[in-house]
C-alpha cells in the first residue's frame, strides 16, 4: 500500500509574537526538530489518526466541531482532501513528533503543515503555497484569529520576516548564531493567551498601540543588526522585546527566573511564542553556548541547543501503489 510521508520543522518566534496578531511584522526561525505525518488509504470509511497524544477514529462526515481540538485540524484536512478528490476510501494517519507540545515551539502548526502535505500528497503534488493555505485553514478550526506566522515558517523553513498581510521575506543570508531553548514545563493554550492579550489591548488601547509601535521599530533595527551578524545588538533587542511581552502580561515569574539565569552569559534572551509558560530562547554562538547550557542545567532547567532548519516541509511517497 502506498504511503505519503511528510515532515515539517518546529519554530521559534525570535521577535514580534502577539503584536503580529494585530499587524506589523514578526521574525521567526524554524528549528531542527520535526513532526512527521504518514498517510495511507484504508478500506474502511473512517479516518483513523494515531499520535503520541492519543488516537481517534471518526466517520468521514463527522462535523469537525464535534471532534477533540487536538485532532480537529488533521481531520479537517483529511475530510477536505477526500472530498476534493472524490475518494471513497478511508485514511490511516500516523503522527510522530520530536517537538514538545504546547510550549511555544510550533508543534501544532508543524503538525498542520505536515498533515496538509502528507494527506494531499497521497492524491496530488501540492505546491508549498497550497500546503500552507490548507494548513492555515486547518489551524483556524481551533484558533480563528491565528496570524499564520507559525505555519508559514514551518512550511518554508529558514528565518523569515512575516507581515500580518501574509507577505513573507526569507532572509537571504544565514546569520551565524544558535539558540538555547529551555522549557518551563508549563503548558499553555495559544488561543487562551491570545484572548488574554486581546483583553489587555481592549482595556489599554493606548498602551498597546505605543508598545506595538516600539515593537515595529525594534524589528526594523534587529533586521539591520542580523544582516551584520551583530549579536550584541540582536541580544539587546531580545531583552527589549521581553520587556514589551511582560507589559502585555504574557510572561510569568518562572520565565523571569529562567531569563535571569542566562542574563550574564547569553547575548540576550526572551520568552518565545504565546508565553504564559512554554519556552525561553537564549541567543548564543560557539563562544557562550556551553556556558549558557550549564547556567540553565545547574538550576535544573531542561534545555537544548537548536540550529536553524533551512528545508521547511518535505514530502515523499513510499511503497507500491
Ligand atoms: C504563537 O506562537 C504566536 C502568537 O503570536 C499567535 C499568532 O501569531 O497567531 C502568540
Amino acid at each position: 500500500m502506498k504511503k505519503s510521508i511528510a515532515s515539517a520543522p518546529g519554530k521559534v518566534i525570535l521577535f514580534g509574537e502577539h503584536f503580529i496578531v494585530y499587524g506589523g511584522k514578526a521574525i521567526l526561525s524554524s528549528i531542527n526538530k520535526r513532526i512527521t505525518v504518514e498517510t495511507q488509504s484504508s478500506n474502511s470509511d473512517k479516518i483513523e489518526v494515531s499520535s503520541d497524544l492519543g488516537a481517534i477514529n471518526v466517520s468521514k462526515s463527522e462535523p469537525v466541531q464535534n471532534i477533540n481540538p487536538i485532532f480537529r485540524p488533521v481531520i479537517h484536512v483529511a475530510q477536505k482532501i477526500l472530498k476534493q478528490f472524490n475518494s471513497n476510501s478511508g485514511l490511516k494517519i500516523t503522527i510522530r513528533s520530536e517537538i514538545p507540545a504546547g510550549v511555544g515551539l510550533g508543534s501544532s502548526s508543524a503538525c498542520c503543515v505536515a498533515a496538509a502535505s502528507s494527506i494531499s500528497g497521497l492524491f496530488a503534488n501540492y505546491s508549498k503555497e497550497k500546503v500552507l493555505q490548507l494548513a492555515i485553514e486547518a489551524e483556524k478550526t481551533i484558533f480563528e484569529n491565528v496570524s499564520g506566522a507559525d505555519s508559514t515558517v514551518c512550511t518554508y523553513g529558514g528565518i523569515i520576516e512575516y507581515s500580518r498581510d501574509g507577505k513573507i521575506k526569507k532572509l537571504d543570508f544565514v546569520p551565524k548564531f544558535q539558540l538555547v531553548i529551555a522549557d518551563s514545563k508549563i503548558m499553555h493554550s495559544t488561543s487562551q493567551v491570545v484572548s488574554k492579550v486581546k483583553k489587555f489591548k481592549d482595556d489599554n488601547p493606548q498602551v498597546f498601540s505605543t508598545l506595538g509601535d516600539k515593537e515595529a521599530s525594534l524589528i526594523e533595527e534587529t533586521l539591520l543588526a542580523l544582516k551584520k551578524n551583530d549579536l550584541n545588538t540582536v541580544g539587546a533587542k531580545m531583552k527589549q522585546n521581553q520587556a514589551h511581552l511582560e507589559k502585555i502580561g504574557v510572561s510569568n515569574d518562572l520565565l523571569g527566573v529562567m531569563l535571569d539565569a542566562v542574563n550574564d552569559v547569553a547575548y540576550g534572551a526572551k520568552l518565545t511564542g504565546a508565553g504564559d509558560g512554554g519556552c525561553i530562547i537564549a541567543l548564543v554562538d560557539d563562544t557562550n553556548l556551553d556556558r549558557t547550557i550549564v547556567a540553565l542545567r545547574s538550576k535544573n532547567y531542561e534545555c537544548f541547543a537548536a540550529q536553524i532548519d533551512t528545508s521547511g516541509v518535505e514530502q515523499k511517497m513510499e511503497g507500491a501503489s
